[in-house]
């Protein structure tokens, strides 16, 4: 999969690309990363990408041409999957990491400042925001979204079944773990996992993962499961 993300702060990604699972997911080729500063796509001297807004008001507003020029210039683009990241966008959750992670090109538009001029809309295939709150501008949203994308490219993870035993893969939380000690300071490995009775095992994680789902997040049991 390749990943081309739009940004006025690439260095913001270095940390980040170049640490644990997602600098191994580029090392065995599962991903490829293209940063793309749009400033690099001003057409004014003074390589301004925002302007004021039409009618008035406080902040200032992404241009429309540095977006559209960067995206006429990265090859593949109009076959890209193209993601404006915007707290207005649909929210962010595990089954469009599944959708978007069947995807051969992803192509991710980090916003700054008060907002976006409303044509820039019309040049992508969705928005998404990764929830309820605001951030200064996308590039976290950006990393949140390749995280948890490539961690699901085939070759990625450890275990080609981590993935399925994962919270939210089936619309539940998953259930309790353990290793060793099996005591440490009086508090015991419950013993099912102790026994090495694969069904009751398997039955006991189930009951727990359902148990915790209605504990801690029963909003997830109204919801039909979405894997795609
Ligand atoms: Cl995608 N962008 C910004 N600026 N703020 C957000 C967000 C995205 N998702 C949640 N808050």
């Amino acid at each position: 999969m390749k990943i081309t993300i739009l940004t006025l702060f690439p260095e913001m990604f270095t940390g980040v690309f170049g640490a644990s699972m997602i600098k191994r997911a580029q090392e065995i080729g599962a991903v490829e990363f293209q940063l793309v500063d749009f400033r690099d796509y001003a057409t004014n001297k003074h390589r301004h990408v925002d302007d004021y807004a039409f009618g008035g008001g406080a902040g200032m507003v992404l241009s429309v041409e540095p977006i559209h020029r960067a995206l006429l210039a990265i090859e593949g683009s109009d076959q890209a999957m193209k993601i404006l990241l915007t707290p207005q966008g649909v929210p962010f959750v595990q089954a469009e990491a599944n959708r978007l992670a069947q995807c051969e090109h992803l192509l991710l538009i980090c916003g700054h400042y008060e907002g976006f001029d409303e044509r820039i809309r019309s040049l992508v295939d969705g928005e998404m925001s990764i929830g309820d709150y605001v951030l200064t501008g996308g590039e976290l949203a950006a990393m949140v979204i390749a995280d948890s994308v490539v961690r699901l490219l085939p070759g990625v993870l450890g275990s080609p079944d981590s993935a399925p035993h994962d919270s939210f893969y089936e619309g539940l939380l998953e259930h309790p773990q353990y290793t060793r000690p099996a005591e440490y300071l009086g508090m015991k490995v419950p013993d099912v996992l102790l026994g090495g009775n694969h069904a009751e095992i398997e039955k006991w994680r189930r009951e727990q993962s359902l148990k915790r789902t209605v504990e801690r997040r029963p909003d997830l049991l109204k919801k039909p499961v979405k894997k795609n």
